[in-house]
């Protein structure tokens, strides 16, 4: 059993033993200054606090771009995460970013970041067809209010045919460092707003339910992180000796 989440925040190993269950990613990442990622509706609904999350299927690094504004911190366990700052530098721009830049796809620039972290997903995934009805889908979970989306696209297309970046090069070699956070350990946290408990197995998700009946069942927490960044609603409804929330 192990008594904290781990996950890479970049190149950095972070190891959290107190980490309450309805902590944000946003708000985390924010206060750890990596304010790249912004926060616009707050629901997941916007795109601006789109992040990535790398983790193995079949031996296979795959990115997913999530609203880090509805992810809860615990879910992070296991994962390599990239916030905006990880994918390129003033000096050496992702493809992507240059071609935002190069083809007009930013105004005001709240909406940038996340657009660029669903794009670099995009860009990265298995299937990325070149053509504006999967590009149009693949970025529908960004929204803009100032630039329009055609720009957005172009540079979306320009893009998927560039070169491999420095970030790409780096995701290759990811695959041993997942597999280093695959302990195959129950995640038990107990703090003063509630107990994260994450299983690694259906058994031992069994038993946690039989001894605490009332446990919250998080999965992509889409209903539940409104909850809490909408309803302001404590997880931990009832004492810790009755319940847990995960
Ligand atoms: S802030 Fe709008 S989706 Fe997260
Ligand atoms: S550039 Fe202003 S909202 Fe998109």
């Amino acid at each position: 059993m192990r008594h904290s989440i781990r996950f890479y925040l970049g190149e950095r190993l972070v190891s959290l033993n107190d980490v309450a269950p309805d902590q944000t990613l946003l708000d985390w990442l924010r206060h750890k200054g990596r304010t790249g990622t912004k926060e616009g509706c707050n629901e997941g609904d916007c795109g601006a606090c789109t992040v990535i999350v790398a983790r193995l299927r079949q031996n296979r690094v795959v990115l997913k771009a999530v609203n880090a504004c509805i992810q809860l911190l615990p879910m992070l366990d296991g994962a390599v995460l990239f916030t905006i700052e990880d994918i390129g530098s003033a000096a050496a721009l992702h493809p992507v970013q240059e071609a935002m830049v190069s083809l007009n796809g930013t105004q005001c620039g709240f909406c940038t970041p996340g657009f660029v972290m669903s794009m670099v997903a995009y860009r990265n995934a298995e299937q990325r067809p070149n053509d504006d009805a999967a590009i149009d889908s693949a970025l529908s979970g960004n929204l803009c209010r100032c630039t329009g989306y055609a720009p957005i696209v172009r540079a979306m297309k320009q893009a998927l045919a560039a070169p491999d970046s420095a970030f790409e090069e780096m995701l290759s070699g990811l695959v041993p460092r997942l597999e280093a956070l695959e302990d195959h350990a129950d995640v038990v946290i107990q703090t003063a707003t509630g107990t994260v408990f994450i299983p690694d197995t259906a058994d031992t998700l069994a038993q946690y339910l039989l001894d605490y009946p009332d446990t919250l069942i998080v999965a992509g927490a889409t209903d539940v992180g409104l909850w809490v960044t909408k309803a302001m609603r404590p997880l931990h409804v009832w004492p810790l000796s009755a319940s847990a929330a995960s």
